[in-house]
């Protein structure tokens, strides 16, 4: 096949028509990556392991284009998607341990799991599933400010179907919700009444519910972390991104409307607070580096996470999520987890 150098590595990259956003991101990786590979795409149900060959499209750098071919199994492969743990291993018997980011888990897996972990345990708001009205008017009552998150990831990103609520002291329940990349508030005069909306608009299924941790605030706007980890090509953890973010509303991140600032920004930013950012720096990472060995060591071979993080008034901080598939930030921010895996996909081949 043309364009297809059998001398040099095969990396494919495992897709599924689900997370076509991930699919589009291919491209873009290869196109940035600056060595020598040979990169298919391919569906996990196009592997055949009688003949040890897959259907895919190569890539192909002079023409920029796809083009459909069979070729050899690959000698890594990058998950872009869900993958059953059974044929990951048939596909390990057959190429070894050179499968990476082979756990793509919805937020009360990544929850759960990371609640193993007994070090984590004071950075983790407690976190339930919503099983019935009553956990959520238990829930509130107790914590008088929770987050609602739907469980599956594909459902619910860039903060779709999430929900705020507080109980006021006047018993009102107030609630906040993005809209078409706008802060939406509505009160409700019982918890009844919350419940028929919110069930209304959501059949109240496959949600969490989390206890809602008050982040430092830039004048009325509240603020996130964004940590992008990456193992780079010793297969060694690094940060690949560290983002300071600040909301456009008081309530919780829509990403599209927030202002990103790095660390060093911030120092300016909070110029009289008694927070001290550079140790706060080093805590962020050393945290960002807890959460990673925890999948190392519940054995899943991970190599790109995206880490969402919240700084509280006392300088605590908190895990909000971990994404499995984070997207490369776009734009004047440095990021280098778009092209991060590629280079670690490369560096398993010749191990
Ligand atoms: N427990 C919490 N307490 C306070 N704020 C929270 C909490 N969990 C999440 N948030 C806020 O809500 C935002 C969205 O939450 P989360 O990251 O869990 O959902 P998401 O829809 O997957 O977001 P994204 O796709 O942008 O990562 C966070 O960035 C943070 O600002
Ligand atoms: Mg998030």
């Amino acid at each position: 096949m043309d364009n297809f150098n059998e001398y040099l590595p095969l990396i494919g990259i495992c897709v599924s028509e689900e997370k076509r956003l991930m699919c589009e991101l291919v491209e873009r990786r290869i196109k940035k990556f600056l060595g020598k590979a040979n990169f298919i795409r391919f569906y996990i149900e196009d592997l055949d392991f009688e003949m040890l060959q897959v259907k895919g499209d190569v890539f192909e750098k002079d023409t920029k284009e796809w083009k459909e071919g069979i070729f050899p199994f690959p000698d890594a492969i990058y998950v872009q998607c869900h993958i059953d743990q059974e044929v990951l291993k048939q596909i390990e018997e057959v190429i070894g341990k050179k499968v990476f980011n082979n756990f793509i888990f919805d937020k009360w897996e990544g929850w759960s799991l990371l609640a193993k972990d007994h070090l984590l345990r004071d950075n983790l708001p407690v976190t339930v599933i919503l099983e019935s009205k009553m956990d959520l008017k238990q829930c509130l009552f107790m914590y008088q400010d929770i987050m609602l998150k739907p469980v599956d990831v594909s459902k619910g990103h860039s903060s779709r179907g999430i929900f705020r609520v507080k109980l006021k002291k006047d018993g009102k329940i107030k609630v906040f919700f993005a809209k078409r990349l706008k802060m939406k508030e509505k009160e409700f005069s019982s918890f009844k009444d919350f419940f028929n909306w919110f069930s209304g608009k959501t059949s109240a299924k496959d949600y969490i519910i989390q206890q809602s941790i008050q982040t430092v605030t830039r004048g009325e706007n509240i603020t996130d972390i964004r940590l992008n980890m990456n193992k780079n090509a010793k297969g060694k953890w690094k940060v690949s991104c560290l983002l300071f973010r600040v909301a456009a509303n008081g309530s919780h991140m829509i990403p599209k409307t927030a202002t990103a600032l790095t660390i060093e920004n911030l120092i300016k930013v909070y110029p009289q607070d008694k927070i001290k950012w550079e140790e706060i720096e080093k805590s962020i990472i050393l945290l960002g580096h807890k959460i990673c060995h925890v999948f190392e060591q519940q054995g899943y071979h991970m190599a790109n996470l995206g880490i969402d993080l919240g700084l509280d008034g006392s300088g605590h901080l908190w895990i909000f999520e971990v994404n499995p598939l984070p997207f490369p930030l776009d734009g004047t921010v440095k990021d280098h987890s778009l092209t991060k895996p590629i280079e670690y996909a490369l560096s398993l081949v010749s191990k």
